[in-house]
């Protein structure tokens, strides 16, 4: 846990970038409304300023947004118990996100796996903001004194760098001031791999759709994505050892663990030694038993968008409650004058 002095606060964000997809909903969305259902107080951020690190169409930024937010909604979070918003409507983390762009060091942000991944062989030709993007998601995090981040695996080296910003900073002004926040990745599938190619991570930028299940596909679509997935030929081996070499076979197997909340052991106790003519049948099933009813319940909210536009007008007025004082007080901290927390 963290400092004592802090209480408990969970922030998370999901960059409104189309294509919700199954590593989305495991990694992170099912994990957010079970946080919430055990009572800590949450904030979840649709990061729209994140996603125009690199190009995004207006009319599908708009759409991808409000789509998230229905995802979530349907995904189990209440609104009026947690707060959703998008990021661009709280001011506070791009003002936050300035002064940590002065307390991370270039080093730091040059360490990123995520902007080489992104930038790739023609980093001078990436956005300035796609070389910041870390320090924007610490101030994310940051401006709520979150103490705990729920994510999938992918943003551990992002949180290690909110870390490093904060303790800098409490340092640098010699007091106490950000937590040091915890990331919190668990369960069996923070990294939910492609459907294709067990050795890449199911992502919203594969150009194969048959590599993810998005949130968006019907019954019949998930139960086909599942029927094609790539696996070795031979069956399931008798335990979770047993799938040590085999990527394909084992992120089948820690989606249906993660899918029926499970652990690996003793899904390996039901299924292990089944061919996958078998098991895969098992899990489209029960794919489609978890997946369908936020299909369709994405799809009747999105049948009201100006019902999604005030829950998000009114998460970012409850949002701006908590960020305003902490920025203000981080302003006097650093010595800026008129800053009033
Ligand atoms: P993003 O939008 O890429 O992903 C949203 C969440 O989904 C998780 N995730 C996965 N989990 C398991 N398996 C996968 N294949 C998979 N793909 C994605 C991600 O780990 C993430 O939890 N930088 C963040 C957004 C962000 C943020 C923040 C997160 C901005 N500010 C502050 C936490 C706190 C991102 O791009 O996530």
């Amino acid at each position: 846990m963290a400092e004592p002095a802090f209480t408990p606060r969970v922030f998370s964000g999901i960059q409104p970038t189309g294509n919700l997809h199954l590593g989305n909903y495991l990694g992170a969305l099912k994990r957010f409304a079970e946080t919430q259902n055990a009572g800590i107080s949450s904030i979840y951020c649709m990061v729209d300023l994140h996603a125009i690190t690199v190009w995004q169409d207006p009319s599908e930024l708009r759409h991808a947004t409000r789509e998230l937010a229905a995802g979530f909604i349907a995904s189990g979070l209440d609104p009026r118990q947690s707060i959703l918003f998008n990021q661009s409507q709280v001011p506070e983390h791009t003002q936050m996100a300035w002064v940590f762009n002065c307390v991370a060091r270039m080093g730091w942000m040059k360490r990123m796996t995520q902007f080489k991944d992104k930038a790739g062989k023609n980093a001078e030709q990436a956005s300035l903001g796609l070389f910041g993007y870390p320090a924007l998601m610490a101030a994310d995090i940051l401006v709520y004194h979150a103490t705990h981040v729920p994510v999938g695996e992918d943003q551990k080296q992002h949180l290690e760098l909110t870390q490093e910003i904060a303790r800098k900073f409490n340092h640098d002004y010699g007091l106490e001031f950000f937590p040091e926040t915890q990331p919190v990745i668990e369960g069996a599938a923070t990294r939910v791999m492609s459907l294709r190619d067990g050795s890449r991570k199911m992502s919203k930028s594969d150009p194969s759709d048959m590599s993810r299940i998005n949130l968006t596909d019907d019954a019949d679509t998930i139960a086909r994505k599942i029927r094609k997935a790539k696996t070795d030929p031979e069956p399931l081996p008798a335990d979770a050892d047993g799938l040590e070499d085999r990527p394909e076979a084992r992120n089948l197997v820690n989606i249906y663990a993660a899918l029926s909340d499970q652990s690996v052991d003793q899904v390996m106790r039901d299924a292990g030694g089944k061919p996958f003519s078998e098991f895969k049948p098992m899990l489209a099933d029960l794919a489609v038993e978890k997946l369908a009813p936020i299909s369709s319940e994405m799809s009747r909210l999105m049948q009201d968008v100006a019902e999604i536009d005030r829950i998000l007008a009114d998460g970012a007025d409850r949002a701006r409650a908590i960020a305003h004082p902490i920025l203000q007080r981080t302003y006097e901290i650093i010595g800026m004058v008129g800053a009033k927390p």
